[in-house]
């Protein structure tokens, strides 16, 4: 397929440095912006691709995990992997289809949930469920290496068995070692993002947002049903390698704006916003229409 790319520099007065990319193919427009923040006070990497098309930020979602999937088979002869629920998990169904089903090396990867909701295996509300069904049975994916949560305790302890699961594979190299805190380092967390700027299970003016010292932890008021849920803590999330935040829609838009651009202290901040690893990089996946209320008319639908 015939594909034409190019790439424009521009610099943008917020702390930014943007790479501005037109590309296009026979199918479609993508409107894609790169960008990198430089912020004080440490390493800091983010970058914002905004899509036309949800069909085209499912292409671009799916290269990006079968590249970060290759890079870290290579170097680690693993993947490991933390999804969330939600609709990210459709929006990863390329990776089911040519070329990824047969390029990834499945065999390699190590599946976690960044969040789970305290519900039996198979009840409609898991997001292990969402995940098998729409993902991990189309893929040779190996089942021992699918790491679900105990669906047979109480939401604490379901959060502690998670934490002692993760802490075994830390110990066997299948999760890294982060060398700036104790944590594990994923090679990838793939987050969701509510209306309300809630990624995993870390709500707005939530205890479990301020959770330190647990790897998991977990609720039994989630705001959005079902109450009871497990979740990394964001000393794990920040700790990742790799995180990518996937939100479309306009209902995401104004949580987007307070996560993404520098709206100050008077502003509410919301989870997504201190979703920032500290020596890993943060990319959004987002459309135009949760791209809307961002800063720079660049973006606007
Ligand atoms: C959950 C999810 C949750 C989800 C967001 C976004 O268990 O509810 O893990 O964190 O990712 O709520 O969901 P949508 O993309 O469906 O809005």
């Amino acid at each position: 397929m015939h594909v034409e790319a190019r790439k424009i520099t521009i610099i943008i007065h917020f702390g930014f440095i943007a790479v501005l990319s037109s590309i296009k193919t026979p199918s479609a427009n993508a409107v894609e912006l790169v960008g990198s923040m430089a912020l004080s006070g440490g390493h800091k990497d983010r970058e914002l691709r905004v899509h036309e098309s949800l069909d085209e930020l499912s292409t671009d979602l799916a290269d990006y995990i079968a590249e970060l999937s290759e890079a870290s088979v290579k170097e680690r002869g693993v993947f490991a992997i933390a999804l969330s629920g939600g609709s990210l998990i459709g929006l990863m169904g390329k990776l089911c289809e040519a070329p990824y089903n047969k390029t990834v090396d499945w065999a390699k990867w190590y599946i976690f949930w960044a969040d789970e909701r305290v519900v039996a295996k198979n009840h409609a509300d898991s997001n292990y469920k969402l995940a098998k069904d729409r993902l991990l049975s189309k893929v040779p994916i190996i089942p021992s290496h699918v790491h679900s949560i105990n669906d047979t305790v109480s939401a604490e302890e379901a959060a502690d068995d998670y934490e002692f699961v993760i802490r075994q594979l830390v110990k066997s190299r299948v999760i890294s070692v982060s060398d700036i805190s104790d944590c594990p380092k994923f090679d990838l967390i793939l987050l969701g993002m509510g209306p309300d700027g809630h990624v995993a299970s870390l709500f707005p003016n939530h205890s479990a947002l301020e959770e330190k010292d647990e790897w998991v932890t977990f609720i039994t008021d989630s705001p959005k049903p079902p109450p009871e849920r497990i979740t990394f803590t964001l000393p794990v999330i920040n700790s990742a390698s790799n995180v990518a935040i996937v939100a479309t829609g306009d209902s995401k838009a104004e949580a987007v704006h307070l996560a993404v651009d520098d709206v100050g202290s008077d502003s509410p901040s919301v989870p997504a916003g201190v979703a920032q690893p500290l020596k890993g990089k943060l990319v959004w996946f987002l459309d135009k229409a949760a791209a809307s209320k961002l800063e720079g008319s660049q973006f606007s639908a």
